[in-house]
């Protein structure tokens, strides 16, 4: 993704008052210089979770989440940092370039989101229109009222060649965009016609709710397809989109967990007997980066697929790569000839709700299949089955829990815990090569309890405390030498020069984008001053900080004499330097290097 400019960043921080961001999810109640609320991000009673306005910042002092308006955002929806900007920057109708070369892509997804847009409109209209009779007497038979239409975005493409592109004139959109956004088909001899004609219409959204694509089903039954849906554009990456999950993620996240169904009106179904947390799959297989989006809100995850074998074998394929990305996986299945619309309209609540419980953890599900299916398969077969089991364990990342489905199959099929850690180690050699795309990491915690990351974080919290400081912390120390990226970027920022005068401590607690140091500055920072003489704390933190560095010197020195054998003439040499740092360390601890 596209780097947001850093002034753009600023901009929509300035304009995103975290107070009134806050209120939107949560009820505030103002005490002295904070407000204070439940928090969302754990079960609580009494409101521990509070947001400064002057600094511009949140921390629970129950959960320990905290951080700016950014962080916040990320945390609730579950977004990305530039998607949080992103969702922000609409929010305060600032519009972003993403950056200046990109200027031009920018441009482009906007018009195929205005296209998107245009056509939703229209499609919401037409449904309540005269032509749509026959479109609304159907989605009635299947239970869809029409005060639903607008939520799940249902709408009505007109029966005819050209109702889309007439109506895109009346609103002077280039064609060519209509085309681009897969919104109509253009024939040989050049010209262009309706990509959905006379069916009903799912408009499907991404994470900050812009329309990027339809779903359209037909309303007779004819031999044309039962659903036509948009293809692949720009803004529409059908690996990343799930259908729902834009309306569904707050349910995901607070009952921590997600259902997964096929289509869209297994997913309306649902909604009607209250499961929200539920997002359709659309005919498309499960991805990698679904299952990654779906982690964002939950890690536990119940397929409810068709029983015919076709839906048993995609909610397995899907099963595996929701593991392999650290879900837990049940599966649910249907009996057989329903699908979770037909089983919801027909059972109701209770029943739906009964058949969500009896989930079975995906090991359960794939041994029972095993078992019944091996009972009479020679020792060969079986050996191969096992196979199959023993790779999709493989698979998961977790070594804890890994150890626990080991166990449990070995339990299972009475083969020693041995023999199958034998095939995983095997296996695992081989995923190896696979190669893994690494997320960025966040920084470990145990950092901030080295005596390096507790001066480091020391010493920002001083410097953002005491601004009037900065310039003499910056004296004592080489900013490079700072280990932690983070800090070492607001140190930097800190040499670009400030003025105590108009320093503002959240201009630069915007800057942070690891989210555990966010979190730990904002504990820090909501707190009042723990230090009454600042300066001594500083000059405490720089210490502390410059004898981490003579250690690690120290360290690097030690070891390398443990390599080099004492006949060695190199040794001396070692020698000499091990007392020289050993001297500069004594000198170091008695404060002999600081400038006041
Ligand atoms: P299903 O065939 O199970 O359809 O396909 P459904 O959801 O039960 O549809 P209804 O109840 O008959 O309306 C599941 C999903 O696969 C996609 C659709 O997203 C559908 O919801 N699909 C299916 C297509 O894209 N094209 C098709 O022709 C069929
Ligand atoms: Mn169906």
């Amino acid at each position: 993704m596209s780097q947001i400019p850093q002034e753009k960043i600023e901009e929509v921080r300035l304009a995103s008052d975290i107070v009134a961001v806050v209120s939107g999810y949560l009820t505030l109640r103002q005490k002295g210089r904070n407000y204070f609320g439940l928090c969302p991000f754990h079960k609580e009673k009494t409101a521990s979770f509070s947001v400064n306005s002057e600094l511009q910042i949140f921390h629970c002092f129950g959960c320990g989440a905290g951080g700016n308006v950014f962080s916040f955002i990320m945390k609730i929806e579950g977004l990305t940092f530039p998607e949080a900007v992103r969702l922000l920057a609409k929010q305060a109708n600032i519009s972003l370039p993403e950056d200046a070369e990109n200027m031009a892509e920018y441009r482009e997804k906007e018009a195929l989101y205005f296209a998107n847009e245009l056509a939703a409109q229209l499609f919401q209209q037409l449904i309540r229109s005269e032509q749509a009779v026959d479109a609304r007497r159907y989605l009635q038979e299947r239970g869809i009222a029409e005060d639903e239409f607008d939520g799940f975005g249902i709408g009505y493409a007109a029966n005819a060649w050209d109702g889309l592109i007439k109506y895109a004139r009346t609103k002077t959109v280039n064609i060519e965009v209509l085309h681009r956004a897969g919104l109509v088909i253009q024939k040989d001899d050049g010209g262009f016609y309706d990509r959905f004609r006379g069916r009903i219409t799912f408009a499907i959204k991404n994470l900050t709710g812009q329309v990027v694509g339809f779903g359209a089903r037909r309303i007779v039954n004819d031999t044309s397809p039962k659903y036509i849906n948009s293809p692949e554009t720009d803004i529409y990456q059908k690996r990343f989109i799930l259908y729902g999950l834009h309306q569904s993620r707050d349910a995901i996240r607070k009952s921590d967990e997600v259902v997964i169904v096929e289509g869209y009106t297994d997913l309306t179904s649902l909604y009607r007997v209250n499961v929200r947390n539920v997002v359709a799959t659309s005919g498309t297989a499960l991805t990698e980066d679904h299952a990654r989006l779906l982690r964002r809100y939950t890690s536990n995850a119940i397929l409810l697929y068709d029983a015919d074998s076709a839906g048993a074998a995609a909610a397995i394929r899907g099963a595996d790569i929701l593991l392999e990305n650290g879900l837990e996986v049940k599966i649910c299945v249907m009996p057989t000839g329903l699908d979770p619309d037909e089983y919801a309209r027909r059972r109701g609540e209770e029943e739906v709700k009964k058949l969500l419980l009896s989930a079975v953890p995906l090991m359960e599900f794939k041994l029972t299949k095993f078992e019944s299916a091996s009972r009479h398969g020679s020792s060969s077969q079986k050996a191969a089955e096992t196979r199959q089991i023993v790779a999709s364990i493989a698979r998961v990342n977790d070594p804890i829990r890994r150890s626990f489905l080991v166990r449990d199959l070995s339990e299972r099929l009475k083969i020693d815990e041995a023999s199958l850690w034998k095939e995983i180690t095997q296996l695992e050699r081989q995923n190896r090569f696979r190669g893994h795309e690494e997320e960025k990491p966040e920084t470990d915690d145990k950092f901030f309890h080295t005596s390096q990351g507790n001066a480091e974080l020391g010493l920002l919290e001083v410097s953002l405390r005491h601004p009037d400081l900065i310039a003499r912390i910056l004296k004592n120390l080489h900013v490079d030498d700072i280990s932690h990226p983070e800090i070492r970027l607001l140190f930097q920022e800190f040499l670009k020069g400030v003025d105590p005068l108009t320093f503002q401590p959240q201009t630069f607690l915007a800057l942070v984008q690891d989210q555990t140091v966010a979190a730990k500055l904002s504990n820090i920072m909501v707190q009042d001053n723990p230090h009454p003489k600042p300066w001594d704390f500083a000059r405490d933190c720089l210490i502390r900080f410059h004898l981490a560095l003579v250690d690690n010197d120290i360290q690097r020195i030690r070891e390398k004499m443990k390599s080099s054998s004492s006949s060695d003439g190199g040794i001396n040499t070692l020698m000499d330097e091990l007392k020289y740092y050993l001297d500069e360390r004594k000198k170091i601890q008695a404060g002999q290097y600081i400038v006041e």
